[in-house]
């Protein structure tokens, strides 16, 4: 293997010349892309015009050293193009043939085979719905403690609402995130600069999150969520529902009625759920929604100690929050009737979404 791109010749010319023209074509070579390119230079070309302006008895022996310096540099480009071909990279953790046998290369599935998750897909069209309402996207973590699980979201020490979240605790007391809230104190604390300049709060946080809880149809211990932040001056619960509903027209693409009812969470005051109108029944009832309406969500504006905690003054600015399931948004999209087919790895399930 050519572990350095520099390839380093060693043939003399005894024409002064020549050997000018051979020190400075190498000196190139190492610098071109196409390696092969440096035969085309034009101070090559211009060697051989030189030779019928000289005496006679020169000729030969320039002409053979011109010859030489070409072969040589066209021996260096072979070198190179091969020695190039040796270093390309390989992806070890692409998925191979695991028949291959043992004394051969592994043969590479094509990735024609494969295909995107559609969870990532779906992702990808909810952030592209929020950057075109002015949101930016940070990303969640998969591992935090209990200050930005619960401390800073205004949870009382103690408090049975802690309880409720059925978080997954290491030993050494961090915590697998229950929900994507986990990032409020964060987000809001890294936009504080930006918000004393007069321009609002405005961030989505895609995460993977995880609950200790009784597997079903509904319930996964490892799903997706996706926090958004929205803070300014005035800020009111008018904007909470018309970003919501907004979001949820274009995310079903059609119209959806909303409802919201008074909730409990201890980082939003007032607090609701908010509830879209069935995107295929009209409101009727269908095996999507069972009774025409479909709860997708918790949301709620901030609460004022949330804003204190992140250094934000709640007299002066007001903000929502909300967070929402993806998956389950996805699930009524598609009408796929069971939250565990996507993380099971099930191609048959994974396919119809290529
Ligand atoms: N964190 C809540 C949950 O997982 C969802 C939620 C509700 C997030 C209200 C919010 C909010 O930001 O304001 O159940």
């Amino acid at each position: 293997m050519v572990t350095s791109g520099i390839l380093v010749c060693n043939m003399n010319y005894e024409n002064p010349k020549i050997a000018e023209v051979a020190a400075l074509l190498k000196e190139r070579f190492n610098e071109l892309q196409q390696k092969s390119d440096i035969l085309k230079a034009p101070e090559l070309k211009a060697l051989y015009a030189d030779i019928p302006l000289l005496d006679p008895s020169e000729r030969s022996s320039f002409g053979q050293q011109i010859n030489q310096l070409k072969n040589e540099l066209t021996e260096m480009a072979k070198a190179a193009n091969e020695a190039s071909e040796v270093v390309e990279s390989i992806d070890v953790t692409a998925p191979f043939d695991i028949n291959t046998r043992l004394d051969q290369l592994p043969k590479l599935f094509s990735t024609e085979l494969g295909g995107r998750h559609p969870l990532m897909t779906e992702l990808d069209e909810i952030l592209d719905i929020f950057y075109r309402m002015g949101f930016e996207a940070v990303e969640s973590r998969q591992i935090d403690n209990e200050y930005y699980m619960f401390d800073s979201l205004n949870f009382p020490k103690d408090h049975p609402a802690r309880d409720e979240y059925d978080t997954f605790i290491t030993e050494d007391g961090y915590i697998a995130p229950a929900h994507t809230s986990v990032m409020q104190n964060r987000v809001l604390k890294s936009g504080k600069d930006q918000l004393e300049q007069g321009k609002p709060i405005a961030v989505v946080v895609p995460g993977r999150t995880f609950r200790n809880e009784d597997l079903d149809a509904r319930h996964e211990h490892t799903f997706y969520q996706l926090e958004g932040v929205y803070v300014g001056k005035g800020v009111t619960v008018g904007n909470l529902i018309a970003t919501l509903k907004e979001f949820m027209k274009a995310y079903y693409k059609r119209d959806v009625e909303i409802k919201t009812q008074p909730f409990y969470f201890p980082f939003t005051e007032p607090s609701f759920e908010f509830a879209i109108s069935c995107p295929f029944c009209d409101k009727v009832g269908c095996s999507v929604c069972g009774e025409g309406w479909i709860e997708l969500l918790g949301c709620g504006m901030i609460h004022p100690n949330v804003l204190k905690e992140a250094g934000i003054d709640p007299n002066v600015y007001t903000g929502f929050a909300w967070g929402v399931g993806f998956m389950r948004m996805a699930m009524i999209k598609y009408g796929i009737e069971d939250i565990r087919h996507f993380e099971s790895a099930k191609l048959d399930f994974l396919r119809q979404f290529k």
